[in-house]
């Protein structure tokens, strides 16, 4: 029975001051009657046990009132101090004086403190108190302003986007010189897929193709169709390995190249030309065939052809 009262009486000293009993007579009793003066919230202020009516703007309380709703006899705020709003106030505000880094505004009025504002260049945020103007930012060479700097907010900056505009202009100016070169590269495969690869890549590299086509010397027969039929042997020395495409090229059709028998090589020659002569009629020429050749980058077998036909005499360098 003692342990259970020390021990109420233990709680009550530890709990009190937390507020966990709410002991409503142990307020104080000095406050209770202030705050139970009806005193007009933004009009009048309480003095002692009465209200005063509030100094206007401008001024400040010189001596309080003595009855109450009475109003207070007020001064005018001296001359660098003031008072914004009605109060009751024994004394008017200093005026703010602008810093270094500050101009002024507005000076400051009776009712109105002075205004201040960060130099040019400089800003102070409104949120924050402002002891010093921050410099302004500047936006990065990667960046555009979006919003300049002003007294009161710093400078915005935004990354420069690449839009999607320029970005495929960029992916363009990227993938066009590639697909460029593959095309270019496939051009030169395909080319030298057609002819010998020595010769092709001999030719890219110098150039000269097409100004030694130009410059091989036209035949002119010395006896018509004979003189053609006489140079069919010289046709002998092709490589086998070229004789197809040779006869291809001169648009003889495949199943007649193939159906011949391969050990009398000379005489499918003989036998190919003549189908080609007989086709082309009056124009079949020795200079088709030559060109031919030239054309499947045989050149040495096309100049031993046109010198052995000159010098045979079936054939004259035409001038
Ligand atoms: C910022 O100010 C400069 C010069 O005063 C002006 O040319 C520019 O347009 C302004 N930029 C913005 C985003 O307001």
């Amino acid at each position: 029975m003692r342990s259970f009262f020390k021990l109420a009486v233990f709680s009550f000293l530890i709990l009190v001051p937390t507020g966990a009993f709410p002991l409503s007579g142990l307020d104080s009793g000095g406050s209770k009657t202030r705050r139970d003066v009806p005193c007009i919230t933004d009009q009048q202020y309480p003095h002692g046990s009465i209200c005063c009516s509030y100094c206007p703007a401008g001024t400040h309380v010189k001596s309080p009132c003595t009855s109450s709703a009475e109003k207070a006899s007020c001064e005018e705020c001296e001359y660098g101090t003031f008072t914004e709003h009605p109060n009751g106030l024994n004394q008017c505000f200093k005026c703010t004086q602008c810093r270094p880094d500050q101009e002024m505004v507005r000076p400051c009025t009776p009712t109105q403190d002075t205004e201040c504002r960060c130099k040019s260049g400089q800003f102070c945020a409104p949120d924050e108190a402002c002891e010093v103007c921050k410099k302004c930012s500047r936006c990065g060479t990667d960046e555009v302003i979006v919003r300049n700097c002003t007294s009161t907010s710093n400078t915005e900056c935004k990354k420069i986007q690449t839009s999607p505009g320029s970005a495929s202009a960029d992916l363009a100016a990227i993938v066009l010189p590639c697909v460029a070169v593959v095309f270019i590269a496939l051009m030169i495969f395909a080319y030298c897929m057609r002819s010998r690869a020595t010769d092709c890549l001999r030719n890219l590299l110098s150039g000269q193709k097409s100004e030694q086509e130009e410059e091989f010397v036209r035949l002119v027969p010395v006896n018509g169709e004979e003189s053609l039929k006489r140079c069919f042997h010289y046709f002998e020395d092709i490589d086998i390995s070229h004789y197809k495409r040779f006869f291809r090229h001169l648009g003889i059709n495949d199943n007649e190249i193939r159906s011949r028998p391969m050990d009398s090589y000379e005489d499918n020659i003989h036998d190919l030309l003549n189908i080609w002569v007989e086709r082309e009629g009056r124009e079949a020429s020795l200079n088709d065939l030559l060109k031919a050749l030239l054309d499947l980058n045989q050149r040495r077998t096309a100049e031993t052809i046109m010198e052995k036909a000159v010098q045979d005499g079936h054939y004259v360098r035409e001038s």
